[in-house]
């Protein structure tokens, strides 16, 4: 029979995962963090690599966040996946994965929040009410408990990274963070837990977002650099699909997400379409 990975240590209180990182601190070993929701994907596991290879202490939390959804979001269907997650992780041989419930998350009387100002506005913030509020408390509150030396997060949830930054910089938040590249299907679909949600025809139909991404990149190199005719050209390519319905498409700056006119610098083209009901979102650099 072939040898099974060891399945990582599952921990769900604050206490004992405090007591855990204090004993590998003690040893001093660099405590590595990236927070997910679980139903993990490559994406995920490309942050759990590269922790792996910058830290000796892994935590990996998977914890579906309630604060950052809204009220008609999905939080009730959102895929939980546990024990297929940790089958996956199994292999990195990563030390710790946090799980607590909502009760160690959120006791009662919880009542404290991080709020982030104009970088969580536009984009996920406008369309979102609520998001980054619920997001940067989580990442606080697991930053606290986890007390990492450094943590990963993925570039797919761009305006999520920036907000992160914002906060740990504004708040002295003694941690390093790190932003990989967006890991993607074959076809180009950019990997998310809601990826799930797709049946075979939207499954089809979601690679618009990339191949909108990739147009404007190709649109810039043929000259294009007014940014109000490449989101017209983008809207009715995405338009044209039936069943997709777009909550954004913008052209904006990579460090302050401000509307950008003319693509004479690195511009950050960002999406966020409803295909048959799933909302996705995908993001790309564009070059002058
Ligand atoms: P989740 O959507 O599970 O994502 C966890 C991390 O994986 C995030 O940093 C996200 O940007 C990254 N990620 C997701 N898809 C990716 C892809 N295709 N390529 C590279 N990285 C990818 O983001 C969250 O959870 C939550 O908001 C969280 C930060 C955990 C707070 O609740």
């Amino acid at each position: 029979m072939k040898h099974q990975p060891e399945k990582p240590r599952v921990v769900t209180t604050v206490a004992e995962m405090r007591q855990l990182v204090q004993s590998a601190r003690q040893e001093g070993r660099r405590i590595g963090f990236v927070p997910t929701m679980g139903a993990l994907h490559e994406g995920h596991l490309s942050l759990v690599r590269a922790a792996k290879e910058a830290s000796d202490f892994v935590v990996v939390s998977i914890y579906v966040n309630p604060t950052q959804f809204g009220p008609q979001e999905d939080f009730a269907q959102y895929p939980r996946t546990l024990e297929a997650d940790l089958d996956l992780l199994a292999v990195y041989g990563i030390d710790v994965v946090f799980a607590p419930s909502d009760q160690e998350m959120y006791p009662a009387g919880f009542d404290s929040w991080v709020e982030v100002g104009g970088i969580a506005a536009p984009l996920e913030g406008r369309c979102r009410p609520g998001h980054f509020r619920g997001v940067a408390t989580v990442v606080l509150k697991l930053f606290n408990i986890v007390q990492p030396d450094i943590a990963w997060f993925g570039q797919k949830d761009y305006q999520q990274a920036l907000v992160i930054q914002r906060m740990v910089a504004d708040l002295n938040v003694p941690v390093e963070i790190r932003v990989c590249p967006t890991v993607r299907e074959p076809d180009g679909l950019a990997m998310s837990s809601r990826n799930r949600y797709l049946g075979p025809e939207s499954r089809q139909k979601a690679t618009i977002l990339w191949r909108a991404l990739c147009e404007a990149k190709q649109l810039v190199a043929a000259g294009q650099k007014d940014t109000a005719v490449l989101a017209a050209h983008l809207r009715s390519m995405i338009a044209a699909v039936p069943g997709a319905q777009i909550d954004y498409v913008a052209f904006v700056d990579p460090q302050t997400l401000s509307p950008v006119r003319q693509v004479d610098r690195p511009v950050l083209a960002a999406l966020a379409v409803r295909i048959d009901g799933t909302r996705l979102i995908d993001n790309e650099l564009i070059a002058p």
